[in-house]
């Protein structure tokens, strides 16, 4: 990418940037892949020093030991600068202009390139996008905007902030986030799938009974409860990390890998996505934990004491196309439950009977976190004498596979692609349009006055009472696995 690029990160003081977008810097610099010619700006309205910047960032990065550690981060803060101003009106924006233009002209920079990173509530969204149009854009590709979700609250929000930015910005400008297409497994997907034939082969209704796509975090919403109450499951996590994941697990071979025939291939399959039977939902909120000592999401103060608000969710999927027709896709997701994990399961059909009385299915796992692993549940003869059948695994496991490669945070990858230029880990619009024409209807049912009360479900849970029975009228059998114990041998990632 272009030397003497302007990185901007908006939103500077805030969580966000804290824990993620410098962090995510700072390791492309740690590792090469961040030029040291590029310049770092932070902007946002507090007044820090850039000392104090400096304080909030560094316990977040991931440093190298020793005096080697200690001179990238040197080197690395020297690339970082920082402005302050209000969102909302021109002079912050007119003074980081002139910091910009000063080093770009000492450097002798003709065309210049700049990123501006939004890691900003949404409220200032728009202000903050007029006012880097009206002072400091530059022309000829050479601007490039990262903006975070929410990307509206519905379709018609959503319609309205892109009828908003695009007399501002061309698409070819705008990188919309969704930090799940950074993952290394979920970019994995596509090669996964169309790199191997006997996956792609049975990758189809006549030999996949179900799919689960499943996301569960151990904590709740500490500290962070009064966004999420505005937001709830469904909007923080399945319209776009899950329904991303999922449209990469079901879409069509793209005819290339450049970012139109993927993005094109994408929002192919979402339209064939059959409106969601929102009746068919199992959703809950988590309470005090069993034990007493964990706080009950309403026990949040930032947290309407009546709310109803979402923090479990799992809702039925159809495709209705020649490769899915009939298949049930099962999305769920849900904080504060017994473990952390996000997994996609495939589980096969049952191999005909006649030889075999009670086999288990196939299932392919592909676990994006934590421990990355693709691992296939697979059938085979007990070792020795014995002819009875037993369940193991071909097993992918990264920690032990790929053991001295660096595997990328989200957020690395991402912001590389972005300052190279590369769109196909990104949400085109088109594709965002699907999704909320997908999930609309369902959270208007669920925000409406016909909405089912969550089922209470306690801190540390698996969720909601019922789940078991939910995922098995969906097609996903779990009781085999009871007849046939079977663990996957879980190794730690370090
Ligand atoms: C964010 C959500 O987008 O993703 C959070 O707002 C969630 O609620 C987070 O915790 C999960 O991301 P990861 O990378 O930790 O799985």
């Amino acid at each position: 990418y272009a030397k003497d690029t302007s990185v901007v990160v908006f939103g500077a003081s805030g969580d966000l940037a804290k824990k993620k977008t410098f962090p995510a810097l700072f390791g492309l610099f740690r590792e090469g892949h961040l030029d040291p010619s590029t310049r770092i700006y932070g902007y946002a309205r507090s007044k820090l020093t850039k000392e104090e910047l400096k304080e909030r960032i560094l316990p977040n990065l991931k440093r190298p030991s020793g005096a080697e550690g200690d001179a990238k981060v040197h080197k690395f803060f020297a690339m970082l600068h920082y402005v302050h101003g209000p969102y909302d009106t021109p002079e912050g924006y007119v003074k980081l202009r002139e910091v910009i233009e000063q080093h770009e002209k000492e450097v002798g920079v003709k065309e210049p390139h700049r990123l501006f990173y939004f890691a900003l509530p949404p409220g200032v969204f728009l202000n903050v996008a007029t006012e880097i149009r009206n002072n400091l854009y530059v022309p000829n590709g050479g601007t490039r905007l990262i903006v975070e979700k929410p990307f509206g609250h519905d379709l018609k929000s959503a319609r309205e902030l892109q009828e908003n930015l695009a007399p501002l910005f061309s698409e070819e400008e705008i990188y919309r986030i969704d930090h799940y297409l950074g993952k290394e497994l979920v970019k994995n997907l596509l090669v996964l799938r169309f790199g191997n034939t006997v996956l792609n082969a049975a990758w189809n209704k006549e030999n996949i009974q179900s799919i689960v796509i499943s996301f569960k975090e151990p904590f709740g919403t500490e500290g962070r409860g009064g966004y999420f109450d505005s937001i709830g499951i469904i909007r923080d996590i399945m319209q776009n990390h899950l329904l991303q994941v999922l449209t990469l697990v079901t879409m069509e071979r793209p005819v290339s890998f450049d970012p139109e025939s993927i993005r094109d291939e994408k929002v192919k399959v979402l339209k064939a996505f059959a409106p969601v039977d929102h009746k068919d939902m199992l959703v809950g909120q988590y309470t005090r934990s069993a034990d007493g000592s964990k706080p009950g999401y309403k026990d949040d103060e930032t947290v309407d004491p009546k709310s109803k608000q979402l923090t479990f969710a799992a809702a039925p999927f159809r495709i209705n196309n020649e490769r899915w027709d009939g298949v049930p896709i099962i999305m769920r997701a849900g904080k504060a439950l017994n473990e952390g994990k996000v997994e996609i399961r495939l589980q096969y059909k049952d191999v005909a009977s006649g030889v075999f009385q009670d086999i288990p299915q196939n299932e392919l796992v592909i676990r994006i976190q934590p421990n990355p692993a693709v691992y296939m549940k697979f059938n085979a003869k007990t070792p020795g004498l014995s002819n009875v059948s037993q369940v193991t695994d071909l097993d992918l496991t990264y920690s032990s596979r790929y053991k001295d490669f660096w595997i990328p945070e989200a957020y690395e990858v991402l912001i590389k692609d972005a300052l190279e230029g590369d769109h196909s880990n990104f949400v085109r619009d088109d594709e965002l349009d699907v999704s909320w024409k997908l999930f609309t209807p369902l959270l208007e049912y669920l925000e409406g006055p016909e909405a089912p009360p969550p089922v209470e479900y306690p801190y540390g849970s698996r969720g909601p009472r019922g789940l078991r029975e939910y995922l098995e009228k969906h097609g996903y059998h779990i009781s085999e696995q009871h007849n046939h114990p079977y663990t996957w041998p879980v190794t730690s990632p370090d």
